[in-house]
Protein backbone atom coordinates (compact mmCIF):
# COMPACT_ATOMS: atom_id res chain seq x y z
CA UNK A 1 0.00 0.00 0.00
CA UNK A 2 1.50 3.24 -1.28
CA UNK A 3 1.57 5.94 1.90
CA UNK A 4 0.08 9.10 1.59
CA UNK A 5 0.66 12.45 3.02
CA UNK A 6 -1.84 15.17 3.12
CA UNK A 7 -0.20 18.39 2.00
CA UNK A 8 -1.61 21.43 3.35
CA UNK A 9 -0.29 25.06 3.05
CA UNK A 10 -2.19 26.46 6.48
CA UNK A 11 -0.92 25.39 9.35
CA UNK A 12 -3.41 24.40 12.43
CA UNK A 13 -1.87 27.60 13.91
CA UNK A 14 -3.71 29.97 11.26
CA UNK A 15 -6.79 27.51 10.73
CA UNK A 16 -7.55 27.90 14.33
CA UNK A 17 -6.28 31.62 14.85
CA UNK A 18 -9.00 32.53 12.02
CA UNK A 19 -12.30 29.98 13.13
CA UNK A 20 -11.44 31.74 16.38
CA UNK A 21 -12.01 35.40 14.98
CA UNK A 22 -14.77 34.21 12.68
CA UNK A 23 -16.52 33.12 15.76
CA UNK A 24 -16.41 36.14 17.98
CA UNK A 25 -17.12 38.25 15.15
CA UNK A 26 -20.34 36.59 14.34
CA UNK A 27 -21.31 36.60 17.54
CA UNK A 28 -21.13 40.02 17.93
CA UNK A 29 -23.47 40.63 15.42
CA UNK A 30 -26.44 39.07 18.09
CA UNK A 31 -25.69 41.27 20.49
CA UNK A 32 -28.40 43.65 21.67
CA UNK A 33 -29.54 46.18 24.34
CA UNK A 34 -33.34 46.51 24.85
CA UNK A 35 -35.57 44.15 23.69
CA UNK A 36 -38.83 46.25 23.28
CA UNK A 37 -42.16 44.28 24.10
CA UNK A 38 -43.84 45.28 21.15
CA UNK A 39 -41.03 44.00 18.98
CA UNK A 40 -42.07 40.51 20.65
CA UNK A 41 -44.33 38.67 18.55
CA UNK A 42 -46.98 36.20 20.49
CA UNK A 43 -47.73 33.08 18.41
CA UNK A 44 -49.79 30.06 18.93
CA UNK A 45 -47.59 26.77 19.32
CA UNK A 46 -48.11 23.06 19.15
CA UNK A 47 -48.15 22.90 23.31
CA UNK A 48 -51.34 25.11 23.49
CA UNK A 49 -50.02 28.38 24.36
CA UNK A 50 -48.95 31.52 22.84
CA UNK A 51 -45.51 32.60 22.87
CA UNK A 52 -42.57 35.01 21.78
CA UNK A 53 -38.63 35.38 22.57
CA UNK A 54 -37.07 37.86 23.88
CA UNK A 55 -33.97 36.92 23.99
CA UNK A 56 -33.02 32.70 22.00
CA UNK A 57 -32.02 30.84 19.42
CA UNK A 58 -36.01 30.00 18.61
CA UNK A 59 -36.26 33.89 17.98
CA UNK A 60 -33.21 34.41 16.03
CA UNK A 61 -31.73 36.15 18.71
CA UNK A 62 -28.71 33.76 19.83
CA UNK A 63 -27.29 33.30 23.16
CA UNK A 64 -24.66 31.20 25.32
CA UNK A 65 -25.71 30.23 28.83
CA UNK A 66 -29.85 31.81 29.33
CA UNK A 67 -32.96 32.36 27.42
CA UNK A 68 -35.62 34.76 27.85
CA UNK A 69 -38.99 33.51 26.44
CA UNK A 70 -43.15 35.44 27.04
CA UNK A 71 -46.23 32.98 27.10
CA UNK A 72 -49.74 33.88 27.36
CA UNK A 73 -52.66 31.21 28.62
CA UNK A 74 -56.03 31.55 27.32
CA UNK A 75 -59.31 31.33 29.80
CA UNK A 76 -59.58 27.67 29.96
CA UNK A 77 -56.36 26.54 28.58
CA UNK A 78 -53.94 23.36 29.26
CA UNK A 79 -50.32 23.37 28.35
CA UNK A 80 -49.16 19.72 27.18
CA UNK A 81 -47.04 18.22 29.63
CA UNK A 82 -43.27 17.88 28.70
CA UNK A 83 -39.97 17.73 30.65
CA UNK A 84 -36.49 18.53 30.03
CA UNK A 85 -32.93 18.31 30.96
CA UNK A 86 -32.23 21.72 31.50
CA UNK A 87 -34.53 23.94 34.56
CA UNK A 88 -36.31 27.64 33.95
CA UNK A 89 -37.67 29.64 35.97
CA UNK A 90 -40.70 31.58 36.30
CA UNK A 91 -42.09 35.37 36.90
CA UNK A 92 -45.91 36.19 36.54
CA UNK A 93 -46.86 38.95 34.77
CA UNK A 94 -50.58 39.37 34.54
CA UNK A 95 -53.97 37.24 35.27
CA UNK A 96 -53.76 33.99 37.15
CA UNK A 97 -52.92 30.85 36.50
CA UNK A 98 -51.74 27.31 37.70
CA UNK A 99 -48.49 25.00 36.79
CA UNK A 100 -48.37 21.34 37.41
CA UNK A 101 -44.56 20.06 38.71
CA UNK A 102 -44.61 16.34 38.88
CA UNK A 103 -48.05 16.00 39.73
CA UNK A 104 -48.05 19.00 42.62
CA UNK A 105 -50.73 22.08 41.50
CA UNK A 106 -49.56 25.23 42.28
CA UNK A 107 -51.85 28.23 41.55
CA UNK A 108 -50.13 31.51 40.76
CA UNK A 109 -50.73 35.28 41.30
CA UNK A 110 -48.79 38.13 39.58
CA UNK A 111 -45.68 38.46 40.32
CA UNK A 112 -45.09 35.01 41.88
CA UNK A 113 -42.28 33.13 40.75
CA UNK A 114 -42.20 28.92 40.06
CA UNK A 115 -39.08 26.86 39.51
CA UNK A 116 -39.00 24.14 36.95
CA UNK A 117 -36.64 21.72 38.22
CA UNK A 118 -34.59 19.65 35.29
CA UNK A 119 -36.26 16.50 34.64
CA UNK A 120 -39.80 17.60 36.24
CA UNK A 121 -42.89 17.09 34.12
CA UNK A 122 -44.82 20.13 34.21
CA UNK A 123 -47.82 21.75 32.78
CA UNK A 124 -50.02 25.05 32.43
CA UNK A 125 -53.48 26.34 32.97
CA UNK A 126 -55.66 29.21 33.07
CA UNK A 127 -58.97 28.74 35.23
CA UNK A 128 -59.77 32.40 35.13
CA UNK A 129 -61.22 34.62 32.89
CA UNK A 130 -58.69 36.42 30.72
CA UNK A 131 -55.41 35.29 29.54
CA UNK A 132 -52.09 34.97 31.95
CA UNK A 133 -49.09 36.01 30.83
CA UNK A 134 -45.61 35.13 32.05
CA UNK A 135 -42.06 35.16 31.80
CA UNK A 136 -39.68 32.38 31.56
CA UNK A 137 -35.92 31.74 32.05
CA UNK A 138 -34.38 28.47 30.84
CA UNK A 139 -30.67 27.16 31.24
CA UNK A 140 -31.16 25.50 27.72
CA UNK A 141 -28.46 27.18 25.76
CA UNK A 142 -25.93 25.82 28.44
CA UNK A 143 -26.79 22.37 27.98
CA UNK A 144 -27.35 22.80 24.53
CA UNK A 145 -23.47 24.43 24.37
CA UNK A 146 -22.44 21.25 26.48
CA UNK A 147 -24.55 18.89 23.62
CA UNK A 148 -27.28 17.82 26.38
CA UNK A 149 -30.07 19.82 25.76
CA UNK A 150 -32.70 16.62 25.81
CA UNK A 151 -36.98 17.94 25.61
CA UNK A 152 -39.85 15.39 25.96
CA UNK A 153 -43.35 16.54 24.98
CA UNK A 154 -46.05 13.59 26.44
CA UNK A 155 -49.14 15.75 25.20
CA UNK A 156 -52.65 15.24 27.81
CA UNK A 157 -51.32 12.12 29.38
CA UNK A 158 -51.69 12.60 33.19
CA UNK A 159 -48.74 12.24 35.59
CA UNK A 160 -49.66 9.61 37.44
CA UNK A 161 -48.84 7.50 34.07
CA UNK A 162 -46.04 9.22 32.88
CA UNK A 163 -42.13 7.78 33.40
CA UNK A 164 -39.98 8.84 36.79
CA UNK A 165 -37.18 11.44 36.64
CA UNK A 166 -33.92 9.29 35.68
CA UNK A 167 -32.82 6.87 38.22
CA UNK A 168 -29.98 7.34 40.53
CA UNK A 169 -27.89 4.49 42.60
CA UNK A 170 -27.43 4.89 45.86
CA UNK A 171 -24.51 6.06 47.91
CA UNK A 172 -21.89 3.02 48.67
CA UNK A 173 -19.87 2.76 51.54
CA UNK A 174 -15.79 2.80 50.75
CA UNK A 175 -13.23 5.72 49.79
CA UNK A 176 -12.39 4.48 46.86
CA UNK A 177 -13.03 7.10 44.11
CA UNK A 178 -15.76 5.09 42.34
CA UNK A 179 -17.59 4.57 45.68
CA UNK A 180 -16.97 8.54 46.57
CA UNK A 181 -18.49 9.74 43.38
CA UNK A 182 -21.81 7.32 43.61
CA UNK A 183 -21.80 8.86 47.23
CA UNK A 184 -21.38 12.23 45.80
CA UNK A 185 -23.85 12.73 42.88
CA UNK A 186 -26.97 10.74 45.00
CA UNK A 187 -26.59 13.42 47.85
CA UNK A 188 -26.07 16.04 45.36
CA UNK A 189 -29.55 14.48 43.02
CA UNK A 190 -31.35 14.40 46.67
CA UNK A 191 -30.64 17.96 47.67
CA UNK A 192 -31.35 19.26 44.06
CA UNK A 193 -34.77 17.17 43.81
CA UNK A 194 -35.96 18.88 47.00
CA UNK A 195 -35.53 22.30 46.18
CA UNK A 196 -38.56 25.30 46.69
CA UNK A 197 -40.55 25.26 43.59
CA UNK A 198 -43.15 28.06 44.02
CA UNK A 199 -42.47 31.58 45.53
CA UNK A 200 -45.87 33.24 46.67
CA UNK A 201 -44.88 36.98 46.26
CA UNK A 202 -46.32 38.36 49.79
CA UNK A 203 -44.00 35.24 51.38
CA UNK A 204 -40.39 37.19 51.35
CA UNK A 205 -40.13 40.87 52.38
CA UNK A 206 -38.80 43.95 50.29
CA UNK A 207 -35.67 45.07 52.11
CA UNK A 208 -34.28 48.83 51.55
CA UNK A 209 -30.53 48.48 50.32
CA UNK A 210 -27.82 51.57 50.98
CA UNK A 211 -28.06 52.54 47.60
CA UNK A 212 -31.97 54.28 46.76
CA UNK A 213 -33.17 50.86 45.67
CA UNK A 214 -35.54 47.76 47.63
CA UNK A 215 -35.24 44.01 46.67
CA UNK A 216 -36.45 40.85 47.10
CA UNK A 217 -35.58 37.43 46.07
CA UNK A 218 -38.39 35.72 43.88
CA UNK A 219 -35.91 32.62 42.82
CA UNK A 220 -32.31 32.19 44.69
CA UNK A 221 -30.61 29.61 47.04
CA UNK A 222 -30.95 32.20 49.69
CA UNK A 223 -34.75 31.00 49.67
CA UNK A 224 -34.33 27.56 49.02
CA UNK A 225 -34.31 26.81 45.38
CA UNK A 226 -32.57 24.36 43.97
CA UNK A 227 -31.48 25.77 40.55
CA UNK A 228 -28.97 25.36 37.34
CA UNK A 229 -27.44 29.01 39.31
CA UNK A 230 -30.47 30.80 37.67
CA UNK A 231 -31.67 33.16 39.96
CA UNK A 232 -34.98 35.90 40.42
CA UNK A 233 -34.56 39.20 42.27
CA UNK A 234 -36.87 42.27 41.94
CA UNK A 235 -35.60 45.55 42.18
CA UNK A 236 -37.27 48.70 43.05
CA UNK A 237 -35.78 51.91 42.60
CA UNK A 238 -36.99 55.19 44.38
CA UNK A 239 -38.14 58.15 42.04
CA UNK A 240 -35.18 59.54 40.15
CA UNK A 241 -32.57 56.88 41.90
CA UNK A 242 -29.92 54.86 40.43
CA UNK A 243 -28.01 52.01 41.01
CA UNK A 244 -23.92 51.74 41.28
CA UNK A 245 -21.93 51.60 37.69
CA UNK A 246 -20.38 48.56 37.48
CA UNK A 247 -19.50 45.33 34.61
CA UNK A 248 -19.21 41.87 34.75
CA UNK A 249 -19.63 39.10 31.68
CA UNK A 250 -23.10 38.30 30.69
CA UNK A 251 -26.01 37.30 30.44
CA UNK A 252 -27.72 38.99 32.91
CA UNK A 253 -31.08 40.35 32.00
CA UNK A 254 -33.35 42.85 33.70
CA UNK A 255 -37.41 42.78 32.57
CA UNK A 256 -39.17 45.89 33.30
CA UNK A 257 -41.65 45.37 35.92
CA UNK A 258 -43.49 48.96 36.40
CA UNK A 259 -41.83 52.18 35.74
CA UNK A 260 -39.54 53.85 32.72
CA UNK A 261 -35.79 55.10 32.40
CA UNK A 262 -33.41 54.60 30.86
CA UNK A 263 -29.27 52.88 31.37
CA UNK A 264 -26.02 53.53 30.19
CA UNK A 265 -24.12 50.96 28.80
CA UNK A 266 -20.27 51.21 27.72
CA UNK A 267 -17.17 49.77 26.87
CA UNK A 268 -15.52 52.39 29.20
CA UNK A 269 -17.20 54.10 32.57
CA UNK A 270 -17.21 57.40 30.03
CA UNK A 271 -17.89 55.81 26.34
CA UNK A 272 -20.90 54.15 26.13
CA UNK A 273 -24.52 55.12 25.47
CA UNK A 274 -27.98 55.55 26.85
CA UNK A 275 -30.71 53.45 26.22
CA UNK A 276 -34.23 53.67 27.47
CA UNK A 277 -37.01 51.30 28.43
CA UNK A 278 -40.25 50.89 30.04
CA UNK A 279 -43.12 48.60 31.79
CA UNK A 280 -42.42 45.17 29.32
CA UNK A 281 -38.93 45.44 28.02
CA UNK A 282 -35.84 43.08 28.65
CA UNK A 283 -32.72 45.19 29.47
CA UNK A 284 -29.91 43.04 27.75
CA UNK A 285 -26.24 42.74 29.23
CA UNK A 286 -25.13 40.62 26.95
CA UNK A 287 -21.11 40.93 27.48
CA UNK A 288 -18.39 43.23 29.70
CA UNK A 289 -19.74 46.27 29.32
CA UNK A 290 -20.35 49.30 32.17
CA UNK A 291 -23.71 49.79 32.73
CA UNK A 292 -25.77 51.50 35.42
CA UNK A 293 -29.96 51.41 35.54
CA UNK A 294 -31.67 55.02 36.05
CA UNK A 295 -35.43 55.29 37.07
CA UNK A 296 -36.13 58.00 35.10
CA UNK A 297 -39.72 58.72 36.72
CA UNK A 298 -39.15 61.71 39.07
CA UNK A 299 -42.34 60.76 41.42
CA UNK A 300 -42.70 56.75 41.09
CA UNK A 301 -41.01 53.89 41.87
CA UNK A 302 -39.90 51.43 38.87
CA UNK A 303 -39.57 47.95 39.36
CA UNK A 304 -36.71 45.61 37.29
CA UNK A 305 -36.82 41.97 37.80
CA UNK A 306 -32.73 40.98 37.05
CA UNK A 307 -31.92 37.37 36.63
CA UNK A 308 -28.64 35.98 35.53
CA UNK A 309 -27.03 31.63 36.27
CA UNK A 310 -23.52 33.84 38.09
CA UNK A 311 -24.09 31.38 41.25
CA UNK A 312 -22.84 28.61 39.08
CA UNK A 313 -21.27 29.60 35.56
CA UNK A 314 -19.67 32.86 36.51
CA UNK A 315 -18.42 31.08 39.45
CA UNK A 316 -17.08 28.67 37.43
CA UNK A 317 -15.27 31.69 35.27
CA UNK A 318 -13.95 33.22 37.94
CA UNK A 319 -12.08 29.95 39.07
CA UNK A 320 -10.40 30.04 36.06
CA UNK A 321 -9.40 32.96 35.02
CA UNK A 322 -7.99 34.28 38.05
CA UNK A 323 -6.53 36.51 38.97
CA UNK A 324 -8.60 38.61 36.32
CA UNK A 325 -11.28 40.41 38.10
CA UNK A 326 -14.86 39.73 36.12
CA UNK A 327 -16.84 41.88 38.75
CA UNK A 328 -16.09 45.45 38.75
CA UNK A 329 -17.89 48.02 40.68
CA UNK A 330 -16.55 51.93 39.51
CA UNK A 331 -15.31 54.80 41.94
CA UNK A 332 -18.22 56.45 43.47
CA UNK A 333 -19.35 59.16 40.13
CA UNK A 334 -21.98 62.18 41.05
CA UNK A 335 -24.49 59.96 39.95
CA UNK A 336 -24.27 57.18 42.25
CA UNK A 337 -23.49 59.38 45.59
CA UNK A 338 -27.03 60.13 45.98
CA UNK A 339 -29.18 61.59 48.66
CA UNK A 340 -31.17 58.68 50.44
CA UNK A 341 -32.03 59.77 53.67
CA UNK A 342 -35.95 61.37 52.15
CA UNK A 343 -36.74 57.90 50.69
CA UNK A 344 -40.22 57.48 51.54
CA UNK A 345 -41.02 53.79 50.80
CA UNK A 346 -44.99 52.84 50.11
CA UNK A 347 -46.72 49.90 50.41
CA UNK A 348 -45.12 47.12 48.79
CA UNK A 349 -48.20 46.10 46.35
CA UNK A 350 -48.48 43.61 43.64
CA UNK A 351 -51.12 44.67 40.64
CA UNK A 352 -55.01 44.16 41.87
CA UNK A 353 -54.48 44.34 45.55
FE1 LIG B 1 -40.74 23.50 30.07
FE1 LIG C 1 -25.19 44.33 36.31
Amino acid sequence: MQSSKTQTLTTHYHIQKKRRAEFIDEWRKYRQTVIREEDVALVPTARGMKTGVYMGWDGDRPTRCLDALVHEVDPGAVTTIHRHSWDAILFMVDGSGWTEVDGVRYDWKPWDAVHIPSWSWHRHGNDGDRPARFMSYSSEPTLWTLGMSLLEDAGHEPFASLPPRPKVSGGIPGNDPYSRRLRRVNQETKKRRSGRIHTPYDEQEILATPRGTRTKFLNDRAIGNQASGLTQVMIQFAPGKTQSLHRHPGEAWLYVVEGYGHSFMGIAPDKGQHYRWKKGDLIVVDHFLWHQHFNDDPVNQCRLVRIHMFDSLLETMRTLMDPMVLFEEAEDTLLSAQELSQIEWPEDKRPGE
